[in-house]
């Protein structure tokens, strides 16, 4: 396999070492910059680096490739752990609805939103999705993202649920970004069952979460828990089947309202909670207890104009936070984590080393990666962002809507 050497790096960006869980509280402010460094890659993992003065010689020029990043930073990729980039079309005709004062809830009511792509998604062929679901993910690579997790959920039938997965595990054969999938059945009540909310939870637990673990199509498993959508109980319920067969829960709760979903998330010791846009101090005293993560997704925040997660106050009380993007046709048509990191550092009070860390670290271990990439750590996977020339890492965040990102090198 290829070698990499990356000398006269600006600034290396190096994450707390021995990190073996998420990084909490007051440790999430620190990223270590190493400054005049070098970074070298053997075997697709990360074999040295350090100040370039302490940088050997090279024995074996023989398939090394060099980089000279003077004046860029390198800086672990992004790790977006929160996406449903697999969909059949977009949907700016409700974006012009909302804006002439419809509610995204409102929206979904009429059969719009998640159904509205469904019944899309339904006649699209799989070859098709695929395609289109590989270019946004050549898109978000090229913005800084190494590894991303993406839901199914805009199939809500055993059959269109299945072809999302397959469509998933096809991008992770054919990307070198490091894909997890989530079975997100649970996603919306299908016109069908409209009357008969009760059958298609039935559906879910002993149709869909059966074919999808006989299959192994997925990692994690998601339940949209929400007012007009899933239930506690509901969510319970689906936790509980998927859980038994060997899917960790990553679930939507507090979007719009509080549910008791946080609790029942981590009483199934989820991997992350998601949204957390409306927060209970019940909410808080249960994740500050727990080894769950809490993942902010503010590019929904700013495209739906509902509140931002109070992550400030969750860095205070010691939770773990992750920030990603939730790209999807309805609530977040963006996958570009640089814009996330804008977001969070403008409209929530990150600071730029909080947010970074939440967007990389936190992200990688809310999708169960952090033993093998989210830093910059030997022996980890090579999954790294070379800057273009900035004059400093906090620079990211404050060039909102630039691509700072000169390339993205992954060695899967
Ligand atoms: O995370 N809230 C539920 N699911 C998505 C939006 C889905 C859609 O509108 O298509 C979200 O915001
Ligand atoms: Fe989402």
């Amino acid at each position: 396999m290829k070698k990499l050497l990356i000398k006269n790096i600006k600034g290396l960006a190096v994450a707390p070492e021995g990190q073996t869980g998420p990084i909490r509280g007051e440790q999430t402010k620190r990223i270590d910059l190493i400054e005049n460094a070098f970074l070298a890659v053997e075997n697709g993992k990360i074999a040295d680096f350090g100040p370039m003065r302490e940088m050997g010689g090279v024995n074996d020029w023989s398939d090394l490739e060099v980089i000279d990043a003077t004046g860029k930073f390198v800086l672990p990729a992004f790790c977006d752990s929160h996406t449903h980039l697999v969909f059949a079309a977009s949907r700016e005709s409700e974006f012009v609805d909302r804006i002439n004062g419809l509610t995204y809830e409102e929206i979904g009511k009429k059969g719009g939103g998640i159904l509205n792509s469904a019944r899309k998604l339904a006649s699209m062929p799989e070859e098709e999705l695929f395609n289109s679901a590989m270019k946004r993910l050549s898109e978000i690579r090229s913005w800084g993202t190494g590894a991303v997790e993406i839901k199914s959920g805009y199939g809500l039938s055993v059959e269109s649920e299945l072809k999302m997965l397959r469509v998933i595990r096809r991008l992770n054969e054919e990307s070198d970004l490091t894909i997890k999938a989530t079975f997100l059945g649970a996603h919306a009540f299908p016109a069908e069952f409209k009357e008969n909310r009760e059958g298609y939870v039935k559906c879910v637990v002993d149709e869909m979460i059966p074919a999808v673990a006989a299959e192994r199509l997925a990692d994690f498993i998601d339940v949209f828990c929400e007012r007009n959508y899933f239930t506690n109980e509901q969510l319970d319920a689906i936790l509980t089947a998927g859980v038994k067969a060997g899917l960790r829960p990553k679930i939507h709760v507090n979007q719009f309202s509080v549910m008791g979903g946080v609790q029942t998330g981590i009483k199934h010791r989820a991997v992350s909670v998601d949204h957390l846009e409306e927060m209970s101090e019940a909410d808080f005293v249960s994740l500050e207890k727990s080894d769950t993560i809490a993942t902010a997704l503010p590019g929904c925040s700013f495209f739906l104009g509902i509140p931002y997660s109070p992550v400030r106050k969750m860095l205070e009380r010691n939770i773990a936070v992750a920030l990603a993007t939730d790209f999807n046709p309805g609530s977040a048509p963006n996958g570009n984590m640089q814009f996330i990191l804008s977001l969070a550092c403008t409209q929530m009070k990150l600071t730029p080393s909080e947010a970074i860390n939440a967007a990389t670290i936190n992200g990688a271990f809310a999708m169960e990666l952090g033993a093998e990439l989210g830093s910059i750590a030997l022996g980890k996977k090579a999954n790294l962002i070379l800057t273009k020339e900035i004059p400093s890492l906090d620079y990211l965040p404050y060039a909102f809507a630039a691509n700072c990102v000169e390339r993205v090198i992954i060695h899967k």
